[in-house]
């Protein structure tokens, strides 16, 4: 993934629910945050990491780049979902070049897709802590269908793919960037519209990763249902932006009209439940790792910011719990962005702006 770096970098996040735009320039020094915008996407265009509907997510991406007046073309995006596996992996101690040329080898047992199909991608993370023959590696495989699919829609919204990244390695390039003397066990958890991505860091080095289907639209399908009124409805009702009652204008769904205190309860129930799938994640980890204390917990993406999430997920797991910020490390261009609207989003920014952040010599 190495490209030469002509112009800024345009980090894309394409979520399933909100496509995140961020063009990064990278000067020896710094990094400046020229420009950053979010475009939603209808449900269904992307579902479980798939493009389902290439045309419509291009044409959400177009309209981004237009009204944010980007003019890069150069850009780091993202895959996730069942079509990608990341493996913390050991192997006989080598020299990169060596497992380079091997790593087809040795990945084809840790893989459930034939390693003809996939692009893999490897890093060497050290020595064996008891076997000084070994060293453990992160091993990644993306089916090549869905790099394929991912660049085409960059392709067809005018864009050049530069590099493709995971999700998870993402939230760590921005927990690396801004989050300075943070040595030990750090558990960095994004919260989406459909996935919650787990990614346990020791002294700054991805230990395990997890994904798991939840996300805020079980919370929006559940309030639509019970409601009896639209997606769009319900996320408004979520989100609080309409009083106690669903819009019942021509031609939107009838249905009955929730209270807040309804809403709050189906909110706590869904966030208990991602609370509990963090704990068990967590007590996996101990269970691998049995001397490691994890020192807190790291929260991003839209669902993360659900109400009263932080202190349920401190409660279940005894851990402090902090929302992400992205920007502590990295100048902003308050003439192109409105810091107050940035501060508001900041959770939901985390992984563009990790995308935003990849540098030209890196692999
Ligand atoms: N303030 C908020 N409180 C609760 N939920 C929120 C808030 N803001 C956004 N959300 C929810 O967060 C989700 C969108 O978050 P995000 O942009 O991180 O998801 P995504 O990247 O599109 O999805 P995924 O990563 O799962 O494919 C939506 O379900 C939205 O309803
Ligand atoms: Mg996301």
């Amino acid at each position: 993934m190495i490209f030469e770096r002509k112009e800024n970098l345009i980090g894309l996040d394409i979520g399933s629910r909100t496509i995140k735009l961020a063009e990064v320039l990278q000067t020896k020094k710094d990094r400046i945050l020229q420009k950053f915008g979010m475009a939603d996407l209808p449900r269904d265009a992307i579902v479980e990491g798939r493009i389902k509907e290439p045309a419509v997510v291009s044409d959400t991406i177009k309209g981004l780049i237009n009204d944010l007046k980007v003019k890069a073309h150069n850009v780091a995006t993202s895959v996730a979902g069942y079509s990608v596996i990341i493996k913390r992996i050991t192997v006989g101690k080598v020299t990169e070049e060596e497992l380079h040329d091997n790593i087809q080898f040795e990945a084809e047992q840790y893989i459930p897709f034939d390693v003809q199909d996939v692009n893999i991608d490897f890093h060497i993370i050290g020595e064996h802590e008891s076997n000084p023959n070994q060293m453990h590696v992160m091993l990644v495989a993306a089916k090549k269908e869905i790099i394929d699919e991912y660049s085409d829609v960059l392709e067809m919204a005018n864009l050049n793919p530069c590099v493709i990244d995971v999700d998870a390695f993402a939230l760590e390039k921005v927990f690396e960037d801004n989050y300075l003397n943070e040595e030990g066990n750090i558990a960095l958890i994004d919260i989406g519209a459909n996935k919650m991505n787990i990614n346990i860091v020791k002294d700054y080095m991805s230990a395990f990763t997890r994904d798991v289907s939840i996300g805020g639209e079980q919370i929006v399908r559940d309030i639509a249902s019970r409601f009896e009124c639209s997606f769009e409805e319900a996320e408004a009702v979520m989100l609080g932006k309409t009083k106690d009652k669903v819009p019942q204008e021509e031609g939107e769904t009838k249905g009955k009209a929730p209270n807040k205190e309804e809403v709050q309860e189906i909110v706590r129930s869904f966030t208990l439940s991602w609370c509990k799938e963090l704990r068990q994640a967590i007590d996996f980890y101990y269970s691998t790792y049995a001397d490691e204390d994890i020192k807190k917990i790291i929260l991003s993406g839209g669902g993360a910011m659900a109400e009263g999430l932080s202190g349920l997920l401190s409660a279940e797991t005894s851990l402090d719990v902090e929302m992400c910020n992205p920007f502590i490390n990295i100048k902003i261009n308050e003439k192109q962005n409105d810091i107050n609207y940035l501060k508001k989003i900041a959770p939901q920014a985390v992984i563009c702006i990790g995308l935003a952040s990849r540098s030209m010599f890196e692999k």
